[in-house]
């Protein structure tokens, strides 16, 4: 099975990449990659991954599906979600979206992981309990790669009952403060060398580096917190104020 997916610090990319082993080891794109838009178009079936965001599906993933709203007609869909703790419809919020573009939606799946919020202390793990979480995950994707192997697809996120949580467990209160922290980020400019790290990395060309530190620039940030788990003098913040720790997956 072909996967496509977005990932902000690996969870998402890991999980993408071990349902691929599992399913016929097929390519694995991220929406960030030229070829994605020609695999998706070269497919009647494939997987859709992303992680959670208050809710909700990323800023960037949304953009992506609307941007690219004529390739997904007649496409057979089945839907990854990675998540830190709690997600209603993290599958369903697509799935509404995709299905208005002519998609059909197999199934879903939401698999849990490390929180990737580096700035706040509210979920933060031990790293064995990080390691045992991904351990929990992997299971949990063997046995849904042998469900969809045989063609039987988990429905996870797509009733009507998660469309219910998801809105009124946490989208309703965080739309707004997602779009305020889109425009959040903060850079110790003690801290900051002007390594162009975060500049190089960030996928949606959010950040520049003016007079050796690094700004935001435009609209655009999906708050994906690779820039703030990946700068190498822990100098970016969104959220908190301060740096805690670095939640990349290959610091697990
Ligand atoms: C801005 C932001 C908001 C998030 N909101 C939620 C949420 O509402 N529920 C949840 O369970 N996890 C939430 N998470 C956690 C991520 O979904 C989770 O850690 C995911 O696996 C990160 O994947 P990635 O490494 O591919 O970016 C959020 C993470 C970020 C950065």
């Amino acid at each position: 099975m072909k996967i496509i997916y977005f990932s902000g610090n690996g969870n998402t990319k890991h999980c993408a990449k071990e349902f691929s082993k599992l399913t016929g080891n097929e390519s694995v794109f991220s929406i960030e990659d030229e070829g994605a838009i020609q695999a998706i178009k070269k497919s009647d079936f494939f997987c859709f991954a992303y992680p959670v965001h208050f809710s909700n599906i990323p800023f960037i993933v949304r953009d992506f599906i609307n941007n690219n709203s004529k390739v997904f007609r007649g496409k057979k869909v089945f839907l990854i979600a990675t998540m830190g703790l709690f997600s209603g419809d993290g599958t369903g919020c697509s799935a509404r979206l995709l299905k208005k573009y002519g998609a059909e939606i197999l199934g879903g799946v939401h698999l849990k992981m490390p929180d990737v919020i580096g700035d706040v202390g509210l979920l933060k793990k031990s790293p064995q309990e990080n390691k045992n979480i991904i351990k929990n995950t992997e299971e949990k994707i063997r046995k849904t790669a042998d469900l969809i192997n045989s063609k039987k697809y988990p429905q996870e996120g797509l009733h009507f009952y998660n469309h219910i949580a998801g809105l009124f467990g946490q989208r309703l209160w965080f739309l707004r403060e997602a779009e305020k922290h889109r425009k959040n980020l903060r850079t110790d400019v003690e801290k900051c060398t002007g390594c162009a790290l975060c500049e190089k990395q960030c996928p949606t060309k959010s950040i520049r580096i003016e007079n050796g530190k690094a700004v935001l620039i435009g609209n655009n940030c999906t708050i994906c917190y690779r820039c703030v788990n990946s700068c190498p003098h822990k100098a970016l913040t969104i959220i908190g104020k301060r740096m805690l720790e670095q939640c990349l997956f290959k610091n697990y």
